[in-house]
């Protein structure tokens, strides 16, 4: 038998063959009991893996970038300031993704391999009182640099209290060090196919009770899942609702769609 292909890339990282052989076993009804009692383990057990034992920890069914998008509409709101830290391409990629979303995006870059000046920051957030979250990478896959995320959430809690810290750890959880808690961070997003040794397609996002106090009002715009139903539904015993998307014609792009807007003629409901 030939061996595997081996693949040279910073994820998906190899899966363990118990991993393997569970992804083999018959697929349940996911509305049923069993599905809801093994959700709900996976969910206690992936918030210890992100070291917030009996937190929320959403799941969504799609890539670490679509988590980001949910974990980030559902507690900055529509045209906030928003200051995106950026030493490589995912740092980059946030950016973009903020300014396609309309907020009002500062940046603070250090060189790729470089960390933060902090001084830096804590200028950048004075100058900006009504900033309402600060991203970072944890760990920049690109460059392969991990950022004290822990002195980065300490200055921007000195220098502006009221912003939301939210930290993409795509490459970093279970394979770094990474306290949300006690580094006082208020999103923390994640996916399957790294640290966690699972195949790509779910992404994960926990928000501290402060993110979740600001999600409420707020109309989910994105093209993801939203994450106040990914936490909601989950608790209340019901299964996860899969993102809705809908093909719009008339944009060209899959946009989300929320329980409010109506459904482009033609589009049927599948499953
Ligand atoms: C640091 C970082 N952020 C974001 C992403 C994007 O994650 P995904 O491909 O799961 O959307 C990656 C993927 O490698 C990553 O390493």
């Amino acid at each position: 038998m030939s061996a595997p292909p081996r693949l040279y890339a910073p994820g998906p990282v190899p899966v363990p063959p118990e991993v393997l052989a569970a992804m083999a076993r018959p697929v349940l009804h996911h509305r049923g009991p069993e599905f809801r009692e093994l959700f709900a383990r996976v969910r206690s057990r992936l918030a210890e893996v992100f070291l917030v034992p009996g937190d929320d920890v959403v799941v969504v069914t799609g890539s670490g970038s679509a988590a980001f998008e949910a974990a980030l509409l559902a507690c900055v709101p529509a045209g906030a300031e928003v200051l995106c830290l950026r030493s490589g391409r995912f740092g980059e990629k946030w950016v973009g993704l903020c300014r396609r979303f309309g907020f009002a995006v500062t940046e603070l870059a250090a060189g790729y391999g470089e960390e933060y000046d902090l001084e830096r920051l804590e200028a950048e957030l004075r100058a900006r009182p009504g900033t309402a979250a600060v991203v970072v990478v944890h760990s920049e896959t690109s460059t392969g640099m991990l950022h004290d995320v822990a002195a980065i959430a300490r200055t921007v809690r000195a220098a502006a209290p009221d912003a939301l810290v939210v930290v993409d750890a795509v490459s970093s959880l279970a394979a770094a060090e990474l306290r949300p808690r006690e580094w006082g961070l208020d999103a923390v997003v994640s996916g399957s196919q790294k640290g966690v040794m699972t195949p790509p397609g779910l992404g994960f996002a926990w928000l501290s009770e402060r993110a979740w106090g600001r999600s409420e009002g707020l109309v989910p715009t994105g093209t993801s899942t939203s994450g106040a139903s990914a936490r909601a539904r989950p608790r209340a015993g019901r299964a996860a609702r899969r993102p809705r998307r809908w093909w719009r014609p008339s944009t060209s792009r899959w946009a989300w769609s929320s329980r409010r807007a109506s459904r482009p003629a033609g589009a049927r409901r599948s499953g």
